[in-house]
């Protein structure tokens, strides 16, 4: 007798558990059609649902009007069925399918519900728009691999959890209409109702938040929150995104380390990814001397050396024209380098220009000599510093950028990620962490002839630093410490300042008057007088370490409902105009409306 539509959801399998071993078992399973063919009258669909794909049969011979209901069957459908499993026999066993080796004979199927011409199989998106994907989401979340990456998240979240509970540590929200934060990005502003022309900012981070609750006691926080940013988007930004936020009391930098490391070993777990027992550390002073940035890639050498001292005498301008102007020449030596032709190294000349180089300087050395390019300009006495300082021998070629340090480093550690990439020096499976610590506390902003923080302005200078404050802000280095994977920034955070009075001395330096701090933090700094303890903790961007953890190139995949790159939901079609009435209520007006 057929089933009712209630026992017809009463599954008794997902559709990857059957087995062999299942073979003779009545079973009941729920799911999308995802393929459906007809072999000379028997009907083979294969039942799709998040765990898996089972194939199941429906055979003319064993009831008419079933067969018939079955030829109607469309793909993504949503069906129950009832049957008995069976092996699919030798022929026909499809090794690539968990539960491949069997098939379900049906002897009751509800079509639970029907669904239009998909504009797009989930399982071929290769030549779907990402926009088209994002806006029919539902179907591409139907997708294997958005299955995995949304699970993965999950399961990531949950290690994140039981690190921190083991810990004692205790999450709390906090607010999303709250005041503009320092993380130094635009804010999404939220119009008041109630409290006319006036605006709550979204959090760029509960940075100040965090704070506060370690001035009330509460030692050891937690979050996983969303976090938002008006900023310009790349692959690995997000206008909203998540951090795990952690703050804790009574500690120092390796105490947040550490703790850090024990969640990144426990999600490493998870993905089974490896994590190293000691990850290697390096002072930004050292990132940036050899990697040219402070987020290097440490799966592969290629190191940059400033050779400024070694070529200072050599007759060729753009070097010592460089060097007095205040610059720098850096290199780097490419092992097996020499083979690369003449187009080639003319296109990573035009590839370092984007990043400001004006020009990339290069010699081969060939037969023990140097050879081509800027090899006319180097003595024997310059050469043989040369070969030693980059260890380098026959076949490989030398790199030189000379510039400011600005643009030589920017340059040179694109040039060297893509080296590192086009020449294969790191596997797919290769994994890199480090951390990166002793951070400057502030750079100057030749723009607006100031000086801005590196990290946010809550972040403690180191305690032998703090009269360079005023004396040579330049050199002062911080309290933070950012992680980093492969060349990506996973987390940052710092000791925080606990002393109003050092506050007060960083706002100086950071041109924000007393008047101006107190109007935009005025509540941290009230709460730093009320017993602040001394504190510190990090942030971790959840999607990009999800990101990291499946392979993937953009946020978006990690994302169940991510924007576009300008900002845009294609599923819901947000930001959207909204009504006058609602306008009104806020005592708004669109000023200059868009062109339709
Ligand atoms: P920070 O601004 O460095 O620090 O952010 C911490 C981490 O958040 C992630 N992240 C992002 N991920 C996706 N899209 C974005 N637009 C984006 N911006 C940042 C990065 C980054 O390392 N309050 C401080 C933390 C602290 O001091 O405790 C903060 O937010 O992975």
């Amino acid at each position: 007798m057929a089933k009712s539509y209630d026992e017809s959801l009463k599954r008794t399998h997902d559709c990857g558990r059957l087995r062999a071993a299942d073979v003779g078992a009545r079973v009941c399973l729920c799911g999308w059609v995802r393929s459906y063919r007809d072999h000379g009258g028997i009907i083979f669909i294969d039942l799709r649902d998040r765990e898996g794909i089972t194939q199941i049969v429906f055979d003319p011979s064993e009831d008419a009007d079933r067969h018939e209901l079955a030829g109607q069957l469309r793909n993504e459908w949503v069906i129950s069925i009832s049957g008995t499993v069976r092996p699919r026999g030798e022929d026909r066993i499809n090794p690539k399918l968990p539960t491949g080796e069997i098939e379900v004979i049906v002897d009751d199927l509800v079509i639970l519900n029907k669904s239009q011409t998909v504009p797009f199989e989930p399982d071929a998106t290769e030549n779907v728009s990402e926009e088209m994907r994002l806006r029919y989401r539902y179907v591409d979340l139907r997708r294997s691999e958005m299955t995995h990456n949304l699970r993965l998240r999950h399961r990531i979240c949950r290690a994140m959890r039981s690190v921190l509970d083991e810990r004692d540590f205790v999450e709390v929200e906090t607010p999303f209409l709250t005041k503009s934060t320092p993380e130094g990005a635009r804010d999404f502003l939220v119009p008041s109702r109630l409290q006319q022309a006036c605006f709550y900012a979204l959090p760029q981070s509960p940075q100040l938040f965090k704070q506060i609750l370690m001035v009330s006691g509460l030692d050891k926080y937690y979050q996983i929150v969303r976090c938002f940013r008006d900023e310009d988007l790349r692959a690995d930004r997000q206008p909203e995104f998540t951090q795990l936020d952690v703050e804790m009391s009574f500690v120092t930098e390796a105490d947040v380390m550490d703790l850090t490391n024990a969640i990144l070993g426990e999600i490493c777990g998870v993905c089974e990814k490896p994590f190293p027992g000691d990850v290697p550390v390096l002072t930004y002073a050292e990132a940036m001397d050899r990697y040219g940035c402070d987020r290097p890639d440490m799966r592969f050498e290629l190191f940059l050396r400033d050779v400024s001292e070694i070529v200072a005498g050599c007759p060729f301008k753009v070097f010592t024209g460089a060097i007095s102007a205040g610059g720098i020449v850096k290199g780097l030596c490419v092992p097996g380098g020499a083979k690369f032709t003449r187009k080639e190294i003319d296109a990573f000349a035009s590839f370092v220009g984007e990043y400001g180089a004006k020009g990339l300087a290069w010699c081969k050395v060939e037969s023990g000599e140097f050879a081509g390019g800027v090899a006319k300009f180097l003595d024997t006495p310059i050469r043989e510093k040369l070969l030693k300082t980059f260890s380098a021998g026959d076949g490989d070629i030398l790199f030189f950028l000379a510039d400011s340090t600005d643009t030589v480093n920017k340059s040179l550690a694109a040039l060297r990620c893509r080296l590192g990439e086009e020449l294969k020096l790191f596997g797919p499976d290769d994994f890199a962490w480090c951390w990166v610590t002793d951070f400057p506390l502030a750079e100057w902003n030749e723009d607006q002839q100031r000086w801005d923080s590196l990290h946010h302005p809550f972040t403690a200078p180191k305690p032998e630093d703090v009269e360079k404050l005023t004396s040579d802000p330049g050199s002062a280095k911080s309290r933070a410490y950012d992680v980093v994977l492969n060349g990506v920034e996973l987390g940052g955070g710092s000791i925080r300042i606990h002393s109003p009075q050092i506050q007060k001395q960083i706002f100086s330096l950071l041109a924000i008057s007393e008047e101006d701090a107190q109007g935009r933090f005025g509540f941290l700094l009230d709460a730093l007088r009320f017993g602040a303890p001394p504190h510190g903790g990090i942030a971790l961007g959840l999607d990009r370490v999800v990101m990291m953890m499946v392979g993937a190139t953009s946020l978006r995949d990690v994302i169940a409902f991510p924007k576009t790159q300008r900002g845009f939901c294609p599923l819901t079609g947000a930001p959207a105009e909204v009504e006058d009435k609602q306008l009104a209520e806020l005592d708004l007006k669109i000023i200059a409306p868009p062109q339709k």
